[in-house]
């Protein structure tokens, strides 16, 4: 398809009732409105990301939401949720045409009843695939990834904003990751993966993610050119992730123009899993990626991963809240 998607909801409704506000108040007055800032500044990551029709979102293990302290902070601070681990093929697909979706609906239906949005992640990836999909080779491994696909797909249509339909396919070098699915399906397996969520969910956002795309290096590029071609042949993708993993004192001279040359191919921009290692630089660094999101109009959200340090995937106490 070549037409751009429509915009995420929220952009679409800020501009409506913006419209709506030009026609009641008159273009002076409207002016106003919409171009100086509110009079009570948000207090709160999501609504001061809602001011410019962004989201700001966490990842989530469905696990500690019966923690008060968790869900508390995760329902004040943020207004969008991501699984960490629910959505994964072994978590959905534990076995060949039985899917399981009790972790991933948990955290739907929780978002929903706070009005939260929810992204994706992630059909898929060469890590947490099922012991059953290892071992696949040829028509078989390409059955059983579009089989997945349609199935989980399908599921959350209309209940996710985006996916990350594929993870992590690139080496540092620019290279293709030579993961199974490489392997076994060849290059065009990533386009075949777009197409299939594509078929699925026709309106979700549909992403291309990846970690050590920072900065404008040889993995970046590898990936810029993919999402060049793609959108030059009318392959189904509309976003790119930034997992942005990154170190208290990482280089990010040049995060926005990254940011900015794929936002120019006409895909918008995410940055999907931000997390910072602990050190001097730390919330420097937080303010330079959310100031490069800002900064870029096709920056349509940031997700941290995870809510806090004592639940992290890392080490280094690199998240937002403390234990
Ligand atoms: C991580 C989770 O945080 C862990 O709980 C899990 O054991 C492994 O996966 N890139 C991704 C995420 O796209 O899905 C990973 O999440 C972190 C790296």
């Amino acid at each position: 398809m070549t037409e751009p998607r429509p915009r995420p909801r929220s952009v679409r409704r800020r501009l409506a009732l913006a419209t709506a506000a030009v026609a009641a108040a008159g273009i002076a007055a409207a002016s106003a409105l919409i171009f100086t800032s509110p009079a009570q500044a948000a207090t709160t990551l999501g609504a001061s990301a809602a001011e410019s029709g962004r989201y700001f979102g966490a990842a989530v293990s469905t696990q500690y939401l019966s923690e008060s302290a968790y869900a508390n902070t995760l329902g004040t601070e943020f207004n969008s949720v991501v699984a960490e681990n629910a959505m994964k093929w072994d978590a959905t697909e534990p076995n060949p045409g039985q899917f399981n979706f009790s972790g991933g609906d948990q955290l739907v239906n929780w978002a929903q009843a706070r009005g939260m949005k929810v992204r994706g992640h992630t059909l898929v990836w060469h890590a947490q695939q099922p012991g059953w999909v290892q071992g696949l080779t040829g028509q078989n491994l390409r059955n059983a990834m579009n089989n997945h696909i349609a199935g989980v797909a399908n599921h959350y249509e209309g209940k996710v904003f985006a996916w990350d339909v594929v993870n992590e396919a690139f080496e540092w070098d620019g290279s293709r990751r030579q993961s199974n699915l490489q392997q076994q399906l060849g290059n065009g397996w990533i386009e075949e993966a777009f197409r299939a969520a594509d078929a699925a969910d026709p309106a979700a956002r549909l992403c291309y993610n990846d970690y050590g795309t920072d900065a404008i290096n040889a993995k970046s590029t590898a990936i810029y050119n993919m999402v060049r071609d793609f959108k030059s042949r009318g392959v189904p993708i509309d976003c790119v992730g930034f997992q942005t993993h990154i170190a208290h004192n990482e280089n990010l001279s040049s995060y926005q123009a990254n940011l900015q040359r794929f936002a120019d191919l006409g895909v918008d921009v995410e940055i999907t899993e931000l997390d910072v290692g602990q050190g001097s630089g730390q919330a420097n660094t937080y303010g330079t990626v959310t100031n490069a999101c800002m900064a870029v109009a096709r920056c349509t959200g940031i997700t941290v991963w995870g809510v806090t340090d004592k639940y992290s995937w890392r080490t280094d106490n690199p998240l937002l809240f403390d234990g």
